[in-house]
């Protein structure tokens, strides 16, 4: 049986017919892998919290709205969190050091996806 495989912050995970095909990458990072950095508010592509880096291949990375992109077609994508970029123990990125210094963010609920939308 052909299973869906991909990676997320360099690690490889699979999925097949035990995931309904309505469930999204946003609710598989948070809930199956207990990512949970990446944040969640309208589910229908309005508000950027669910941002996360995608890249297939040797082609250039681009963000997705994670609310919208269900996990099974995710085949062969190389997928990158917040906690790949940088946190609290391992240091901060550049973007996230920035937002916080310059006074990006607000409550920074929605601080990951604006980062993710960034970075490239
Ligand atoms: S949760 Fe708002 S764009 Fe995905």
């Amino acid at each position: 049986m052909n299973r869906v495989q991909f990676k997320v912050n360099g690690v490889p995970y699979s999925v097949g017919c035990e995931v309904s095909s309505d469930v999204t990458l946003l609710d598989y990072v948070r809930d199956e892998i207990g990512l949970k950095g990446t944040k969640y508010m309208c589910r229908e592509a309005g508000c950027g919290a669910c941002v996360l880096s995608v890249r297939r291949g040797d082609t250039p990375s681009y963000s997705v709205n994670s609310c919208m992109m269900p996990v099974v077609s995710c085949h062969g994508l190389e997928i990158t969190t917040i906690e790949e970029l940088g946190d609290r123990k391992k240091g901060y990125h550049a973007l996230q050091t920035t937002l916080a210094e310059d006074h990006g963010s607000q409550c920074g609920y929605c601080s990951p996806g604006l980062v993710m939308s960034m970075y490239r």
